[in-house]
């Protein structure tokens, strides 16, 4: 299988010259979920863009095979990040195969444990700071204008660039853009880079609708959040870096950045497990979440079974086993005695 820069170069600024970095991230698929429809009373088509189907198991691989390319273009020796998790993962995967040192800064105790363990088996220098994602990531800045390093947050705009392809390929896959796409918001760079993907490679362009954390909703609320919370921890953000850009995808798509409670989040993330068997992290499921709140509220009154939305599940379930486990009930116990196990299962 291809790697996007291959499947994409042509959109994209690389040239012969750049070493490709690549774990064949993209092509993931674009699953219909008829049973979430149902449930919930949807009058249109929904399909769920599986990101946590990529080589470290989220959307930053998109924008890590990019930036990473760049970098080694460039001979950068080190490159940085400020991380709820993700990135770190997808940086430190990349880093090891580019011969490219990693250096990581993150929230401590605010990373989820699947992430946790990517960044440290694949060799990444990491240090957690007593602060919360923005802290780290207002460090990491300062130190790229200090030291010889290379930003591979989604400020770099290869990130963006790198991102902007799964737009492409949901336009592949469905042959023509959704009528609306629901997507979370933390940092902001993935709507940013879905609405510019939208632009470049179709005529017919989405609604875009951004769903942020209840209290971690900095663009919802219109002011920065200093102790942002959620059990989402990879949108646990209270002053995103493309703040900016992603009110403009809101504007010029006619959209909406909305929130959605933790409660509703949970919900939708056990809904697509139990109904559907895609198990995303908690954050993921604020797209699925923000459409349920938004179909109650009468906001898809006009659509019909013609009318396609897209929503996309930025990461896999198993990169937090710790919220998984802690929203279910938890195995009976029994002694190794057949009479007790069958009526424990419920036989
Ligand atoms: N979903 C997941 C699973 C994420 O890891 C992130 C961001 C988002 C959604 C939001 O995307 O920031 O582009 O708006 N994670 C970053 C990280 C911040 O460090 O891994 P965004």
């Amino acid at each position: 299988m291809k790697g996007l820069i291959e499947r994409y170069r042509k959109y994209l600024p690389v040239t012969p010259a750049t070493p490709v970095i690549s774990l064949q991230e993209g092509s993931t698929p674009l699953i219909r979920v008829p049973r979430i429809e149902k449930e919930f009373d949807f009058p249109f088509q929904l399909y769920v863009k599986y990101e946590g189907l990529n080589p470290t198991g989220s959307f930053k691989d998109r924008g890590m095979t990019m930036a990473m390319s760049k970098a080694a273009e460039k001979g950068c020796e080190y490159v940085i990040c400020a991380s709820t998790g993700n990135t770190s993962a997808s940086a430190a995967a990349y880093g090891a195969r580019a011969k490219i040192k990693v250096l990581v800064v993150i929230p401590e105790g605010a990373i989820a444990l699947g992430k946790l363990s990517q960044a440290m088996i694949h060799g990444a220098k990491i240090v957690a700071v007593r602060g919360n994602f923005d802290d780290s990531l207002k460090i990491v800045r300062e130190i790229c204008e200090k030291y010889p390093v290379e930003l591979v947050n989604s400020i770099n705009p290869f990130r963006i660039e790198g991102q902007k392809t799964a737009a492409f390929e949901i336009v592949d896959d469905l042959g023509r853009a959704p009528d609306y796409h629901a997507i979370p918001v933390g940092n902001a760079g993935n709507i940013t880079a879905y609405w510019k993907g939208y632009k470049e490679y179709s005529a017919v362009r989405p609604v875009m609708m951004g769903f942020q954390a209840a209290k971690s909703a900095p663009i919802v609320d219109g002011h920065i959040i200093k102790d942002p919370q959620t059990v989402a921890t990879a949108i646990k953000i209270g002053n995103p870096a493309s703040w900016k850009k992603a009110e403009e995808a809101r504007d010029e798509s006619l959209g909406v950045i909305d929130k959605v409670t933790d409660d509703e989040i949970i919900f939708a993330y056990k809904a697509l497990a139990g109904l559907e068997g895609v198990f995303c992290e908690p954050a993921s499921a604020a797209s699925v979440a923000g459409l349920i709140k938004y179909n109650k509220k009468g906001y898809f009154k006009n659509a019909s079974e013609r009318t396609i939305i897209t929503a996309t599940l930025t990461g896999h379930g198993l990169k937090d086993p710790d919220t998984a486990i802690k929203s279910c009930e938890h195995p009976a116990l029994a002694p190794p005695d057949l009479e007790e196990v069958c009526k424990l299962l419920g036989l």
